[in-house]
């Protein structure tokens, strides 16, 4: 990500690649994108920097506002589109046009479509640049060559900030509070990555209309938005709230190591590019701290984690899988810096061998693993380790593979505590010791639900829960490893020579 400093603004993305189409000297340029202001300030910010110390006007036409120049004046005799060509046509100074919606016109007259393509020559070289903008993409055959078409991708962090800015200084013109301090800016820009310009602005008007105040107190309302918004998508999930690595009983090398990944994880614009860590795939016994460990990664790494449902991704509801996954990645490109998790990965990620749909997500999921943004790392977890392709767990894809194993007993010990400890009951005033000994084989879920349970029974009888309590439930417990002692070995057996144990080996006696 580039720098702002007071001198040189930061340019952003989408800035950057109309300045390039200006000069390269394509006077005709075709945007498809719904969010009309946003086009106007992106060709603001590229115009100012392509024309530098004299910046050349914008001037701005639709069918129901005719021909405005930069100052907001209409220009009379330019309503109509074929009016409006021929002003550009005439115009002799160096600008820019935008025209909003002209797709309408291109599509009905043939010789609108003539004018049209005259602009190319009458603009060539002159430094006058017409582009126009849509919702859709509509480009007749014959000015499909003279275009530059162009879709433009979510904002990044440097438009985010340079709206929030804006949009702080409307408030407090307005009379409204709001902080507009850069550290601030910055931090509301980036709750807001992933979504548009329109979205971000709607979310931060309903922020506002409940506290009043655009500032650090805002970020849970617009978090919430947020988590709304990019959940419509319904393959992509927003995942919000904090798990911190403390919240983690055990697993002590898996925690180690995503320490030392954190570290060199925020160095990533600076390491060459096979020292950025890419990602962790992290497999193991159903319920022992999977899905626990990724939600701590977010937190941990302190950005924002979305979750890729690769059930919904075969679901059929959004297409095609394999358009629905490779859409999602895209649209996650967008986020960056963020944690990525494929949930159940195997669900869509088996053998490339099954060929068809799956072979392709397969496929296309080692590319992207490969070539994505430096600014994603991926935390993979699977179950069924065993459906997974061994080109996948081969070292490169991911930095590391790691197998959750049930709890040791020392483990078991910190998972009690930490449930206990986060239920308001002091881990001192019980035996953890004889808990520990009851639970061998539990799961860490398992162990949780015992202290739930055993909360809810004494609330049930209005007192505080005992050691008793636990014990009693302790023994009703049926483990999971009892049930499904066979696949626990399977799983075991198989993990043992293919990946890294996150806990440390007990020690031998
Ligand atoms: N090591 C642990 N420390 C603390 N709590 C744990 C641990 N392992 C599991 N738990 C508790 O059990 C719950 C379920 O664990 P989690 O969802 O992480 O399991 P999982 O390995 O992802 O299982 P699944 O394969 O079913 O998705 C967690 O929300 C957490 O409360
Ligand atoms: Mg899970």
């Amino acid at each position: 990500m580039e720098q702002a400093t007071e001198s040189t603004p930061a340019e952003s993305r989408a800035g950057k690649t109309l300045r390039e189409i200006f000069e390269s000297g394509r006077p005709l340029t075709y945007i498809r994108s719904a969010e009309e202001q946003r086009v106007s300030r992106v060709l603001r910010e590229a115009g100012q920097r392509f024309f530098n110390s004299t910046p050349a006007p914008v001037w701005t036409w639709s069918v129901t506002e005719g021909m405005r120049g930069a100052d907001g004046e209409v220009q009379p005799g330019a309503q109509q589109p074929r009016e409006a060509l021929d002003f550009i046509a005439a115009h002799r100074d160096p600008a820019i046009f935008h025209l909003k919606d002209f797709h309408d016109a291109l599509r009905d007259s043939s010789a609108i479509r003539r004018r049209f393509r005259d602009l190319y020559d009458a603009c060539f070289d002159q430094r006058k640049f017409v582009v126009v903008s849509s919702p859709v993409r509509f480009i007749p055959e014959e000015v499909e060559r003279d275009l530059v078409y162009l879709e433009l991708q979510l904002p990044d962090l440097v438009e985010l900030i340079d709206f929030l800015r804006e949009e702080t200084a409307q408030i407090i013109a307005r009379g409204g509070a709001a902080d507009e301090s850069e550290d601030t800016i910055a931090q509301l820009a980036r709750t807001l990555q992933g979504l548009t310009l329109n979205e971000a602005r709607h979310a931060v008007r309903r922020a506002l209309s409940t506290t009043r105040h655009l500032g650090s107190d805002s970020l849970p309302a617009l978090l919430e938005e947020k988590r709304l918004l990019v959940n419509r998508s319904g393959v992509v999930e927003f995942v919000t709230g904090k798990t911190e690595i403390g919240q983690v009983g055990g697993l002590e090398i898996l925690k180690q190591w995503l320490i030392e990944r954190k570290k060199l994880f925020e160095l990533r614009d600076r390491l060459s590019t096979d020292i950025v860590p890419k990602g962790v795939l992290v497999m193991g016994i159903p319920g022992c701290g999977k899905s626990l460990c990724v939600k701590a990664i977010g937190s941990y790494f302190d950005l924002p984690l979305y979750r890729i449902d690769m059930i919904e991704v075969f679901s059929g509801r959004h297409g095609p899988p394999e358009g629905a996954f490779v859409q999602a990645c895209k649209m996650l490109e967008e986020m960056a810096p963020a944690v990525v998790w494929f949930d159940e990965i195997e669900m869509g990620i088996t053998s490339a061998e099954t060929g068809g749909e799956q072979g392709r997500i397969f496929a296309f999921f080692l590319t992207w693993m490969q070539e994505k943004a430096r600014g994603l790392f991926v935390a993979a977890t699977a179950n069924r380790i065993d459906l997974l392709p061994a080109e996948m767990i081969r070292k490169g894809r991911f930095d590391e593979v790691f197998f959750v194993d049930l709890p040791l007993d020392e483990e078991r010990s910190e998972i009690f505590k930490v449930h206990l400890s986060r239920r308001g009951v002091d881990p001192q005033r019980v035996n953890i010791a004889r808990l520990v000994a009851f639970a061998n084989g539990w799961t860490g879920a398992e162990i949780e639900q015992c202290v739930v349970s055993a909360l809810t029974r004494a609330r049930l009888e209005d007192r505080e829960m005992t050691e008793q309590d636990l014990v009693n439930i302790a023994s009703d417990i049926v483990p999971l490893s009892r049930t499904m002692k066979e696949q626990i070995n399977h799983i075991r057996g198989w993990a043992s020579e293919r990946a890294l144990r996150a806990s440390r080996r007990p020690i031998a006696r």
